[in-house]
């Protein structure tokens, strides 16, 4: 029995270091957010930069947590992984701001075709709900709402604001 709970475990360690990025294990993962920010974005627009623009704003030098940084990695993932399933958009923004006053924004917005009723839509997948979730697990809320309110079509706008020191 001991020894199988060691096979065991020792897999499951593997496994969770193969799906953390390795720049990340070296550097902290709020040290790095930028740059692994900067990666998924330059490869979504490598895959498909002809149909949509990807885009990135990272305007904080802060020091965000760890907890926080991979929080906003995964919301990052989720939120470019629906607008390439979903929204057929032009251009997808992932924006990131501290308000000065230890906090840090962050948004995806795209111009696509917009989710029109939320509370039905976090009922289709688990990617919205669980979001929603890892938001929630760091005190904050995912917001969800069109991006051009104004008209024309609405795009999706995801949005989450985290406190730096908790
Ligand atoms: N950027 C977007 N533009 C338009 N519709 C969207 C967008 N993001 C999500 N949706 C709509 O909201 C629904 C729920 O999204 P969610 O991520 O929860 O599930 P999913 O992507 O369908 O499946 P998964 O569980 O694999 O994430 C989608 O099925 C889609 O209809
Ligand atoms: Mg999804």
């Amino acid at each position: 029995m001991d020894g199988q709970c060691q096979h065991l475990q020792q897999d499951i360690r593997g496994l969770l270091s193969r799906l953390h990025p390795a720049e990340a294990r070296a550097a902290g993962f709020g040290v790095s957010l930028r740059g692994l920010i900067g990666d998924l974005v330059r490869s979504w627009n490598d895959r498909l930069g002809e149909q949509t623009r990807f885009a990135l704003r990272f305007e904080t030098n802060v020091d965000i947590p760890d907890d926080v940084a991979l929080t906003i990695y995964r919301l990052s993932q989720e939120a470019l992984t629906n607008s390439v399933r979903h929204a057929r958009a032009a251009n997808v923004l992932v924006s990131l701001a501290d308000d000065g006053n230890g906090r840090v924004s962050w948004s995806v917005e795209d111009d696509g075709t917009g989710i029109g009723d939320d509370s039905g839509s976090l009922q289709l997948g688990n990617g919205l709900a669980g979001m929603r979730e890892r938001a929630w697990a760091l005190g904050s809320d995912l917001e969800i709402g069109p991006a051009q309110p104004a008209g024309g079509r609405p795009g999706l706008r995801l949005a989450a604001a985290f406190l730096l020191a908790r």
